[in-house]
């Protein structure tokens, strides 16, 4: 791929476009802050690892220039203000939204063909938000969130039972909150369900740990995490620009899939060259189809703040 535009320059932002210049995703990396000097700054630390760490994607940061994004063909939106103890991602919307609205209008009309890849919070609503300023097709505009919250998930499974968290294969559904449900059903060691080697008490304090698992960071360092959210979002940008087909949990808009419709939520996805080329439905039981819905609830809420914004 010739460019890929990182927006937001800050810890996730900044962290994402550092890890895609290592797996030599594209000739360059654009990364755009609108902080005077910043993403210029952090593009030349990344680009001077390049000979120490063996890639050869150029890393370039501008203020504010979306010229210079001119034909992205995946664009990361990080842009926004991240969690502070005792605030819930919910809260961050009023001053998110403007940002995602402003950035992805500015991104659209130098990249019309990018596929986009939302990381802001609240991340379901503002994937929503992204959507109606993008006016594209839904499948390549979504949200990264499903890949970090297995991402926890997989390793609090590893650590409990002394394995390898490259061997936790698992899914996640619902929304980026505190409602998520990690599905312990569909998570297996290698194909061993983990149901047959820890036993419930141990599983439900895994999954609670997990749906609290961005709280539990922001509590620890009064901001939000980045390692695993940039990780996560470039493992997206990776599927995308070689054509994986991977499965990934990722935050896509639903048109009557698991009986919801017009919300974007974390559902299991095909994820190509095409952006999201399918969705999955799984045969959920009754007690992990009550917990989506309820996660959806809480998704709907959230968006008609958005809405009553009229913003749009
Ligand atoms: P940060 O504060 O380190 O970086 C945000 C950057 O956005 C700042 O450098 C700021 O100057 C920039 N920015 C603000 N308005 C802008 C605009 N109009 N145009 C361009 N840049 C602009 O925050 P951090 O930790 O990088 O988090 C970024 C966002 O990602 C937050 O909303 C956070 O809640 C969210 N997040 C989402 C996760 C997910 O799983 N989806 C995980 C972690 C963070
Ligand atoms: C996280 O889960 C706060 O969404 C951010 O780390």
């Amino acid at each position: 791929m010739n460019r890929i535009t990182v927006v937001g320059a800050g810890n996730v932002g900044a962290t994402c476009a550092n890890v895609i210049a290592h797996k030599d995703l594209a000739r360059e990396v654009v990364l755009v802050d609108i902080k005077e000097g910043v993403a210029e700054g952090k593009a030349l630390d990344i680009w001077q690892t390049s000979s120490i760490n063996n890639f050869n994607t150029r890393v370039t940061g501008v203020t504010n220039d979306y010229l210079r994004t001119k034909g992205s063909g995946v664009v990361v939106i990080t842009s926004g203000i991240p969690r502070k103890p005792g605030m819930t991602r919910d809260d961050l919307i009023k001053t998110n939204a403007g940002i995602v609205k402003d950035v992805t209008e500015k991104v659209v009309k130098y990249s019309p063909e990018a596929i986009i890849i939302v990381v802001s919070n609240p991340l379901d609503v503002m994937t929503y938000a992204a959507y109606k300023a993008a006016n594209k097709s839904a499948n390549k505009i979504f949200g990264m969130a499903g890949i970090l919250d297995t991402g926890r998930y997989r390793a609090f499974i590893a650590e409990a039972l002394n394995v390898s968290p490259k061997d936790i294969l698992s899914l996640s559904l619902g929304g980026h909150g505190n409602t998520m449900v990690p599905l312990p059903r569909y998570t297996s060691v290698n194909g061993i369900p983990i149901t047959e080697l820890l036993g419930k008490a141990e599983i439900d304090k895994i999954v609670e740990r997990t749906r609290m698992g961005g709280g539990e960071l922001v509590n620890l360092m009064g901001t939000s995490a980045w390692y695993a959210p940039g990780a996560a979002a470039a493992q997206m940008v990776e599927a995308i620009v070689d054509d994986q087909k991977r499965i990934f949990p990722c935050c896509a808009w639903l048109q009557g899939e698991y009986g919801l419709k017009d919300i974007y939520l974390g559902v299991p996805v095909k994820l190509g060259s095409g952006g999201i080329e399918t969705i999955f439905e799984l045969n959920l039981n009754d007690d992990e189809n009550k917990l989506l819905q309820e996660s959806a609830k809480e998704v709907k809420k959230v968006m008609k703040v958005l809405d009553d914004m009229k913003l749009f």
